[in-house]
């Protein structure tokens, strides 16, 4: 009977690292970040970069704490890779308001028109209102409310931040004077 081999002692495969080093541009500012591919945006904020603005409210795309700018455009970070963000302009809640405290004015318009209640939906209605804003200056209430609709509020805000919203928006453009005075 041949004789029963002794187990082979294998080493252990060292396990390969996955880490990534990235650069990332939030509120301005560079950060240099080892992470994993699989990390998401909201992650990374929140774990390596101590901004705890933007929310883990569902984690899975559906209420919109989590909402951050990128390049501008309202996305929600916990389904956005952090290492698809290099080279991109992020903004966070944090850097909304100026250096020294200085509140934005969609920040102080919401304060204004009462439109936070529970607070941890807020980062993310004030920087989907900001990009709503951005893109068009004087919405419609039905566009104000297509821009929120991606930031699920229980409590319902919705009306004073339409105020909020209604406020901040610039007067829809009429006919000019001398174009008005034809005919
Ligand atoms: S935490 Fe991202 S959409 Fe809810
Ligand atoms: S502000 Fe959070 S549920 Fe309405």
């Amino acid at each position: 009977m041949p004789a029963i081999p002794e187990p082979t002692t294998a080493s252990t495969p060292t396990p390969q690292t996955l880490q990534r080093r990235v650069r990332l541009l939030v509120n301005g500012a560079p950060y240099d970040v080892e992470l994993e591919p699989r990390h998401t945006l909201l992650d990374t904020l929140r774990d390596d970069l101590g901004l705890t603005g933007a929310k883990p409210g569902c984690n899975m795309g559906q209420c919109g704490a989590c909402t951050i700018l990128l390049d501008d455009e309202a996305v929600y970070s916990c389904l956005t890779l952090a290492v698809e963000c290099e080279g991109r302009a992020i903004t966070t809640i944090e850097g909304l308001s100026a250096v020294g405290g200085e509140l934005d004015p969609v920040q102080q318009a919401i304060v204004e028109h009462d439109g936070l209640q529970c607070g941890f939906c807020t980062p993310g209605q004030a920087l989907a209102l900001k990009a709503l804003l951005a893109r068009n200056p004087h919405p419609t209430d039905d566009e104000i409310d297509r821009g929120l609709s991606g930031n699920i509020c229980r409590c319902g805000a919705y009306l004073k931040l339409r105020a909020a919203a209604r406020a901040l928006a610039a007067p829809t453009p009429g006919p000019s004077p001398a174009a008005a005075g034809e005919g």
